[in-house]
Order: structure tokens, then C-alpha cells, then sequence
């Protein structure tokens, strides 16, 4: 096993996009930022030197930092955040995992333009499930404001309003063909002809759930949050912010040029929607060589964005490829219900309160609003004993119980705010049902949950039926994901076992459902032996 050092300095970087430049923050002037390539059991040591204006932590999105929390990264959570001037170095082992995760920042907006792929090889020597092709290519979908991405954060945080949507989807930082002053950087992905390439797509937008779909060419999927999965073949897949997906593609087609396209599935809440699409160009090496082509290349059907069950059967159809088995026992069994919320204000013509009817958003699991702490982090509280930051009374089960996908009352729409955690026995089995309700409204929730995979066992629509669904779950070949979209009115179930000492929060990945507070945390306690057990905090740990 090999030590990676890299060194990423946080910036303010001048972008040009759509005709126009201003400032992004980026790592090392890169937009997107540099990839991290390593094999599953080496190490990696990140030192991160912040020369931005802002607040910043990084995460490494997927991996599971066993006992070793202090390098996951979220801001306020495992870890007060790198301030201006500031620097952390990140060190970390991985341990038995392989394939596509990716790494961006953790503090509020800032993941719009701070982010990167991060590749894990096998081990030299160990094979692929799949007869892994001779050559590889990432992308990364994201998405393109028109000003710098903190502002509008700013702007949303003092209205209540939800945030501007992008102006534009991206692949690897790339509009495309089809925006403004595109057309020269559109990404293109050169393949010979009969050869088989292995996509690595990665889903980086800030708010958005994609579709993926390549011209007269179909994908087999083989690998989804650095996980394997049993090959799927589709000419369409979803990916939500958070998700990865490895897809195999055959350059069987006549000689020629095609697109690669994603568009949005589902709105972000409230915003105009925004109907365009992103395109890259999969090029036959022998027709880019013609001269005086001028065509434009085909572009694939996508599906239309409120199309809820093609992207639910494309979810749901994946099968595990996992050598660890899902246990047939539970020892925990929780009931999370996600849904958006509405505060009202006390005067609600103020400059405040511009959400719907003179309200702020806000959003929550069990009716709690999640808040992080400002004066030191979650971690750092619980390792040192500091009383009052956060309180452990995380409700298991929703407070109230009532159709959730049905008509939900107005009276039902406030949720509370508070800092609670749900404390979590070492070894425990556990078994999430994540149940989306239609509180203003139903929406895919992509969930994501640090410091673990875990197995997808069921999913289904309308309120989730603890008499009957349990017994339609997968509990032979279920895929293993870090990130799992909750379906639109629907649920899905998933079950971990808690081996991983420490606090680790849960969120759906749509930043501005985050930052309105659709999180929690678990607290992991250590186990019996020390080798159960969080190592010490590294001494450059930075402090609030
Ligand atoms: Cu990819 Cu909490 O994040």
C-alpha cells in the first residue's frame, strides 16, 4: 500500500462561463477541482491551506473513515472549519472499498464549485467483477451560477426564500453546445470504434437530480457509490447529488458523433424550472478526423423531468454485487419521516420572510429542524465532554402520526429546530425506514449518510406499511449505497451495522433542503476493545 500527498490550496479563482468571468473559489485554480486517484488500502495525506474569504472544511464523499472521524470533514459537525489563513492536513486510510466517490467542500454553499473526483483502484492484483476496459473516463455533473454561489446563499438565508436555481448544468465544469459561448469547451469523450470504455459519472450538482442518457447507445451500469452492482443495461439513469454511477459503453454505433446528455429530474422547490440540458460529445476517433464536418450530433431522448417512474425503476432495478452480507436481524429499528417545512413569522411583510404567504422555508426529519452548533463542532463536544451543545433525544419514530403522503394538514407544516442526535449502540443492526411526506409538497430527497454504506432493502410508494412491505424486502443481493433518493411520495429502507465509533451525520444531499435543515446525526458509540474505539483528534484539529 502507497501514502498519497497532495496539497490544496483554497482560492478565489476568476471563471469564465456564458460569456462571462467572476470570481469562484476553487483548489489550486482548478475548476473542477483536481481528481484523487489512490487503490483500495492506501493512504491519504490532504493538506488543505485556505487562502479564501470563507469558512471551508472538506469532505471525502462515501468514504468511510472508520474510527477516524476527525477526517470526514463536514463544518460544525466532526470538525470546526479551516478559517481564512488557516490549514488542516487530512489523513486517512482506505479500507476495503474500490471504485468512484468524490470529494468536495462541506460548509454551506461553497460545494458549488469546490469539488472533485476521487478513484479507487483494486488493490494490484485483485480483479474487477467486470472485464474492466482498457480505458476510463470521468464526469462529473454540476451546475453553473451566475454570481458567486455564497452570495446567493446569503440572499436566501436573509429572505426565507429558496436560492436561486444555476443557470446552467455542467459536465466536468462545462456547459456545452447548447448555452451561451459554450460551444468551443464542450467536454468530449473520444472512443475508438467497437471499444469499450468505462464512465465513471458522478453526481456534483448543488441541488439538482440529473438525467443521463448517451445518443443510439445503451450503458450498462456496473458499479453505484463506489460499490459493485450485478450489470443493468439502460439507455437512461437518474443521479441525484451524492450518487455515483459506473456505466460500461460499447462504441458499437456507425463511426460518428454523439451527445451525451443530462437534464434535470424534478424541480428545485419553488424556482422557475429550468429545462436545459448539458451536453458532452462522444467522439469516434475516426469520424473526428473527417474534415468539414459541420452536423450536429444526435442528442438522446431524455425523459421529461416530472417523470417519477422511470427514474424510480432505474433506482430500484439495481442489484448488489457485495461480498458482506445483509443481516436477517435487526436490533434498531428507525422511522425517519423527510419532508419540507414552513416557518411563520411574527411580521410577515418583513424583508425576511419571502417564502410562500410571508413565511421562511425550512425542512426536517421528525419534525426536527436540524441546527449545527457554532461554538465548536458536534465531535469536538462529545470527545471532550462539553455539556450543552447537542442533546441525544433524536426521536426514532415520527412525533405524530398521520397520512404523510396524503393531504397534510397546514397545522402540520412548522417544524421545531433543535440540535439532536440519535445514539447508537457499537454492533447494532439497523434498519432506517426514510419515509418522504408531502408537507408543501413531495420531492425526491437524495439522502446521504456519512461514515458508512448501507444496504438499499426495499423502496415503495405511498406510506410505508410495517404489516406488509418488510416482507417484499431484498435481503439477498440488495445494492450498497452511500446516498439514496427517498422516491416522491414514497420511501425507502435501508440497513447498516453501526461498526463505525463516532458522530456522523445523515442529510439529504439538495443543499438548500440541507440548509434548511433536512439533517440529523448519529452517535456511534465506541466499542469494548480500543480497536473499537474513535482515535485521538490530530493535533492540527482546527478550533472555532
Ligand atoms: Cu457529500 Cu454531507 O456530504
Amino acid at each position: 500500500a502507497e501514502t498519497h500527498y497532495h496539497q490544496f490550496v483554497i482560492q478565489s479563482t476568476p471563471v469564465k462561463r456564458l460569456c462571462k468571468t467572476h470570481n469562484i473559489i476553487t483548489v489550486n485554480g482548478q475548476f473542477p477541482g483536481p481528481t484523487i486517484e489512490a487503490r483500495n488500502g492506501d493512504s491519504l495525506v490532504i493538506r488543505v491551506i485556505n487562502r479564501a474569504q470563507y469558512n471551508i472544511s472538506l469532505h471525502w464523499h462515501g468514504l468511510r473513515m472508520l474510527r477516524n472521524p476527525w477526517a470526514d470533514g463536514p463544518t460544525y459537525v466532526t470538525q470546526c472549519p479551516i478559517q481564512p489563513g488557516g490549514s488542516y492536513t487530512y489523513r486517512y486510510s482506505i479500507i476495503n472499498q474500490e471504485g468512484t466517490l468524490w470529494w468536495h467542500a462541506h460548509t454551506d454553499f461553497l460545494r458549488a464549485t469546490v469539488y472533485g473526483a476521487l478513484i479507487i483502484y483494486p488493490r494490484l492484483g485483485s480483479p474487477y467483477p467486470f472485464s474492466m476496459p482498457k480505458r476510463e473516463f470521468t464526469i462529473l455533473l454540476g451546475e453553473w451560477f451566475d454570481r458567486d454561489p455564497m452570495l446567493i446563499l446569503r440572499q436566501a438565508r436573509f429572505t426565507g426564500a429558496a436560492p436561486n436555481v444555476s443557470v446552467a448544468y455542467t459536465m466536468n465544469g462545462q456547459p456545452g453546445d447548447f448555452y451561451r459561448c459554450s460551444t468551443q469547451d464542450t467536454l468530449r469523450v473520444p472512443v475508438e470504434a467497437r471499444e469499450t470504455i468505462l464512465l465513471r459519472i458522478i453526481g456534483s450538482t448543488l441541488n439538482q437530480e440529473l438525467y443521463f442518457s448517451i445518443a443510439n447507445h445503451q450503458m450498462t451500469v456496473v458499479g453505484a457509490d463506489a460499490a459493485y452492482t450485478k450489470p443493468l443495461t439502460t439507455r437512461v439513469l437518474m443521479i441525484g447529488p451524492g450518487q455515483t454511477i459506473n456505466v460500461l459503453v460499447t462504441a458499437n454505433q456507425p463511426p460518428g458523433r454523439y451527445y451525451m446528455a443530462a437534464r434535470a429530474y424534478q424541480s428545485a422547490m419553488n424556482a422557475p424550472f429550468d429545462n436545459t440540458t448539458t451536453t458532452a460529445i462522444l467522439e469516434y476517433k475516426s469520424a473526428s478526423r473527417k474534415k468539414g464536418q459541420s452536423s450536429r450530433p444526435i442528442l438522446p431522448a431524455l425523459p421529461a423531468f416530472n417523470d417519477t417512474a422511470t427514474s424510480t425503476a432505474f433506482t430500484a432495478g439495481l442489484r448488489g454485487l457485495s461480498k458482506v452480507k445483509v443481516s436477517k436481524q435487526i436490533d434498531v429499528s428507525l422511522y425517519f419521516i423527510v419532508g419540507l417545512g414552513l416557518i411563520n413569522c411574527t411580521n410577515p411583510n418583513s424583508p425576511r420572510c419571502q417564502g410562500p404567504n410571508g413565511t421562511r422555508f425550512a425542512a426536517s426529519m421528525n419534525n426536527v429542524s436540524f441546527v449545527l452548533p457554532r461554538s465548536t463542532s458536534l465531535m469536538q463536544a462529545y470527545y471532550q465532554g462539553i455539556p450543552g451543545v447537542f442533546t441525544t433525544d433524536f426521536p426514532p419514530v415520527p412525533p405524530l402520526q398521520f397520512n404523510y403522503t396524503g393531504n397534510v394538514p397546514r397545522g402540520l407544516w412548522t417544524p421545531s429546530r433543535g440540535t439532536k442526535l440519535y445514539k447508537l449502540k457499537y454492533g447494532s443492526r439497523v434498519q432506517i425506514v426514510l419515509q418522504d411526506t408531502s408537507i408543501v409538497t413531495t420531492e425526491d430527497h437524495p439522502m446521504h449518510l456519512h461514515g458508512y454504506h448501507f444496504f438499499v432493502v426495499g423502496s415503495g410508494f405511498g406510506n410505508f406499511n410495517p404489516a406488509t412491505d418488510p416482507a417484499k424486502f431484498n435481503l439477498v443481493d440488495p445494492p450498497v449505497r452511500n446516498t439514496i433518493g427517498i422516491p416522491p411520495g414514497g420511501w425507502v429502507a435501508i440497513r447498516f451495522l453501526a461498526d463505525n465509533p463516532g458522530i456522523w451525520f445523515m442529510h439529504c444531499h439538495i443543499d438548500s433542503h440541507l440548509g434548511w435543515g433536512l439533517a440529523m446525526a448519529f452517535l456511534v458509540e465506541n466499542g469494548p476493545s480500543r480497536s473499537q474505539s474513535v482515535i485521538p483528534p490530530p493535533a492540527d484539529l482546527p478550533q472555532c
